[in-house]
């Protein structure tokens, strides 16, 4: 398996489109927008980071990241969706793919990372909810944060507005 950024090429947009929708159908938490949610994030020029993971030939996870604000303070990322195609979850593509985003992040100076999702998943790569970290509409144990370099502010978390509740 390799990890790569995404090309942007139309038919790698439609493959990634396809691969997050199949991901999320069967997922215990899902909008069912999520594929909408990464090409608004790619129309609107706020992609920071999209990673891909393809094996054989075969895409078979993407995860994004999109610049956040913390209480006023920038240099946050914003990460997702984050989507492994169903035929191979629980295999470890999904923590590649986080390594790896997690790992430029750094390289690049971010402040740190946060994202919305589920604390039993992403507590392993140092990802903890902090309360005073706030998401107006998002219950504050969803709400995870992971300081790269220094701890995070307090605040309204604002993300790009494809990502907001
Ligand atoms: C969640 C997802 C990205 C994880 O990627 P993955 O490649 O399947 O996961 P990995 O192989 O890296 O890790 C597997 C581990 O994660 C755990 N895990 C996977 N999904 C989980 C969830 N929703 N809640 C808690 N733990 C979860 C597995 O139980 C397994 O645990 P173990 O290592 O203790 O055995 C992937 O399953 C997926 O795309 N799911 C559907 C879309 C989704 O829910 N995206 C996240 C939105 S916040």
């Amino acid at each position: 398996m390799i990890i790569r950024s995404e090309t942007g090429t139309a038919a790698e947009n439609a493959a990634l489109a396809a691969l997050v929708t199949r991901a999320f159908a069967t997922a215990p938490v899902a909008s069912g927008t999520e594929a909408e949610v990464l090409a608004r994030l790619r129309a609107s020029g706020a992609l920071s980071l999209s990673l891909v993971a393809e094996a054989d030939g075969q895409l078979v996870g993407q995860i994004a990241a999109s610049a956040a604000t913390i209480g006023g303070a920038a240099g946050w990322a914003c990460l997702g969706p984050l989507a492994v195609a169903p035929e191979v979850q629980g295999g470890g593509v999904g923590s590649a793919l986080m390594r790896a985003a997690l790992d430029r992040l750094a390289v690049r100076g971010a402040a740190g990372a946060v994202l919305v999702g589920e604390p039993a998943y992403y507590r392993r790569f140092g990802f903890v909810a902090d309360p005073a970290v706030v998401l107006a509409g998002v219950p504050a144990r969803y709400v995870l944060v992971k300081p790269l370099a220094g701890p995070a502010p307090a605040g309204a978390l604002v993300c790009a507005p494809a990502l907001m509740p």
